[in-house]
């Protein structure tokens, strides 16, 4: 089924000047890139962007991070985007990412890892019109 998923490359990938790479590995992968736009997050950006994250331990300094520099933002679609692009960024932790995914080429650590995906369907459709109003979910 032809889908949307948001997609973000994080400051730390952004910093290392890695965005031309994942967009190639992107496109490589088969995605249309719908949106794309190149922003700066507050700090009260990030927390209302991963408020499902507000209890957890790592929410003040991944929100820190988030907001630390520029990222990219972008709405990408293929069959099956939302999980076929859970897969090419790889593991949360880029340690235990395989090969050949995004966190495992370009990840710091778990919290500098590159990138961002919406994990289903219910987060895409609140991620997607958080950064691109004008865009409809498929
Ligand atoms: O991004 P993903 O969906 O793989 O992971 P998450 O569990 O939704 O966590 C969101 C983000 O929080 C991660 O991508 C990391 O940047 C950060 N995080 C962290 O710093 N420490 C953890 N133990 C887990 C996540
Ligand atoms: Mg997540």
């Amino acid at each position: 089924m032809l889908e949307r998923t948001l997609a973000i490359i994080k400051p730390d990938a952004v910093a290392s000047k890695y965005t031309g790479k994942i967009i190639e590995m992107l496109e490589e992968s088969g995605f249309s890139i719908i949106g794309m736009k190149k922003i700066k997050l507050s700090k009260e950006d990030a927390k209302k962007f991963y408020i499902v994250h507000k209890d957890r331990p790592f929410y003040d300094s991944l929100t820190t991070f988030m907001s630390e520099g520029p990222i990219i933002v972008m709405v990408l679609e293929k069959e099956n985007a939302i999980e076929d692009y859970r897969k090419l960024m790889g593991a949360t932790n880029p340690e235990e990412a395989e090969e050949g995914t995004i966190r495992k080429r370009f990840g710091k650590n778990i919290e500098r890892n590159a990138v961002h995906g919406s994990d289903s369907k219910e987060s895409a459709s609140f991620e997607i019109p958080f950064f691109f109003s004008e865009i409809e979910l498929v």
